[in-house]
Parts: C-alpha cells; structure tokens; sequence
C-alpha cells in the first residue's frame, strides 16, 4: 500500500476538534457531537476548551492562536455540514454504510438511527490505526452502529471494491455511502475513480452523500495563510481538486447517479441562524445527495 499521506491525518483532528467546540453551543437543538472531545488527546482539548469559553487564553503564543482561530472558524463549517449529513443518512437510510476517508467521525458511536445499519470506516492506514489506537483509551467506546468494519484504504493506489468486499460489505445490498471532507485533498482523477468503484459496488436504492469544496479565492487564501501561521495542520494536506457544482454534476450523472440536492453550507448555515462569521469558507463548501441506478 502506497500513498502521500503516511502519518495520521491532522486535518480529521482539526474537524473533531471544531465539532467538540460547536457541541452543546452552536445551532443547539440542530448540531450536536457529545462524542467528538472523546476522540481528543488531552492536548487537543486545549483549543477547544478555549473556544468553548470563548476566548483564548491571555498571553499565548502566535501559534496557540493560530491553532484558537482554526478550531473557532472551522466550527463555523462542521456545525452546517454536520447537519446536512446526518439529516441525508436520516432520510436515506440502507442497512450499509459506507464512511469514505472516516477521520474521526463518530456517527457509528453517536447516531441511534444506525441501530440496524452495518458500517465500514474507510481510511488511510495510519489514520485508521490512529482512530483505534483514541477509541481504545480510555475505555472502548460502545457503537450505536449495529457493527464496525475499519478497512484499509488508500484512495491514490488500492482498490476500493475488492477491500470492501473483502471486509464483508455486500454490494447486492443497498448501501448508503458518505463521503465527507475528503475530495479537496484527492485529484480529479483519484475522485474519478473513487466514484466508479462506488458506483461498482452499489445495488440499486444506494445513495451516496458527498461533501465537496468548490473553487473560491477568498478561502483558497484564507487557508495559504492559515497554511503559514499554523504551519503544521494542513500543511501536509493540501487540496487537490475544488469542483464547480456543474463539474460535480456531470461525473456523478455520467456515473448513473441522479444528483437529488446539491446545496452550500451558507445556505444551511443561514437556516440554522448558528451565526457564522466565515461566508467565504461556508459559501464554497457543498453537499450533495446523488441516488444510484440512473443510467
Ligand atoms: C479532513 S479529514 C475528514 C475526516 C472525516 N471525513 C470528517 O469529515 O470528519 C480527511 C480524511 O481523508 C482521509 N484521506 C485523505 N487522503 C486519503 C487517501 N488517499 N486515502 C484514504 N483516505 C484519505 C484522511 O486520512 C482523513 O481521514
């Protein structure tokens, strides 16, 4: 297994970390991840402590600043994302899930709608081997998920297909796939592939929720100085592809998906009055819904 990606992601810590602070304070009643600050290290809780009080702490250095302002501005995005997701998986429910690149999602431990629903955790090696190592201490955590199949995968060089099958995913079987926060740091062509090897290994009644970043000036810049402040985060993670929703629609429907919703995160953001300050950042994040067996 080869990839550019060889030790744990940072970026999937950086969106837990920004689910933790929005939990229980942002879009209350919409958004909610009591799970998220369990995943953390207790030095990432440091941030997100702080957010939660809603200041950083007096004289800290730039670089805990920087990681202060990463933490508040990116809560701004999960809180929106998180809800258009779950509310999908809600409405498009099959007794598969497939979460492609997880990170540190914890909807197999925290949604009690995936009761009956068998889910795989697709993710780089190292970042996998990070998540089990969290979920491990202090205790195990107990799904909510009726089971938990962590599968290996490098999106650059394996086959998505046979490791799924190989992990017992059934592709007679309707399946939901999710795939979020993961596009931007793969190329269009290893997005290419990704979607046909999901569309391969989906019976007809899948759907495949996807989050994707589309081309905006304002947030590629903001995220180069974020890059240089903060240097460590998404420095070794940078992205790949940005999709205009046009270009998304056509490799989806050329797939034989039907794209059924597509829609920003300012949007969302708006609805659930969460007060984000972020337009740019909200305004070129998207989620789309797309169902399979359209051809
Ligand atoms: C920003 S994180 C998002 C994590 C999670 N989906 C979420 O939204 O909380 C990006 C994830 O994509 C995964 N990823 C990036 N490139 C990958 C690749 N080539 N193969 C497999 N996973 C990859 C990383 O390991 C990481 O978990």
């Amino acid at each position: 297994m080869s990839g550019i990606e060889r030790t744990a992601s940072r970026t999937a810590v950086l969106v837990c970390q920004a689910r933790a602070a929005a939990d229980g304070r942002l879009a209350v009643g919409r958004f909610a991840d009591p799970v998220a600050a369990r995943m953390l290290r207790p030095a990432e809780r440091v941030p997100v402590d702080e957010v939660r009080a809603g200041a950083p702490a007096e004289a800290e250095s730039w670089k805990d600043r920087a990681a202060y302002e990463s933490v508040r501005a990116c809560a701004e995005i999960m809180v929106p994302r998180t809800v258009a997701i779950d509310d999908a998986l809600r409405a498009h429910p099959s007794p598969q899930l497939v979460v492609l690149g997880a990170g540190l999602d914890t909807r197999a431990w925290r949604l009690a709608e995936l009761a009956d629903t068998d889910v795989w955790e697709v993710d780089h090696p190292a970042s996998q081997q990070d998540k089990q190592d969290r979920l491990a201490d202090p205790g195990p955590l107990l799904a909510t998920a009726r089971s938990v199949r962590f599968t290996p995968v490098d999106f650059t060089a394996d086959d998505l297909g046979s490791a799924l099958r190989a992990a017992g995913h059934d592709a007679s079987v309707p399946t939901t796939w999710l795939w979020e926060g993961v596009v931007p740091y793969l190329t269009r062509a290893d997005v290419r592939t990704t979607v046909r090897a999901v569309v391969g290994s989906s019976a007809p009644g899948s759907t495949l929720v996807l989050n994707y970043q589309g081309p905006s000036l304002k947030a590629s810049v903001g995220r180069l100085v974020a890059r240089v402040l903060s240097s460590s985060v998404t420095a070794k993670e940078p992205w790949r592809s940005l999709w205009k929703p046009q270009q998304m629609a056509a490799l989806l429907t050329g797939n034989g998906l039907r794209v059924v919703s597509d829609e920003d995160l300012l949007a969302i953001s708006e609805r659930l009055e969460s007060g984000a300050r972020g337009r740019a950042s909200l305004r070129s994040g998207r989620v789309a819904v797309a169902l399979t067996g359209h051809r």
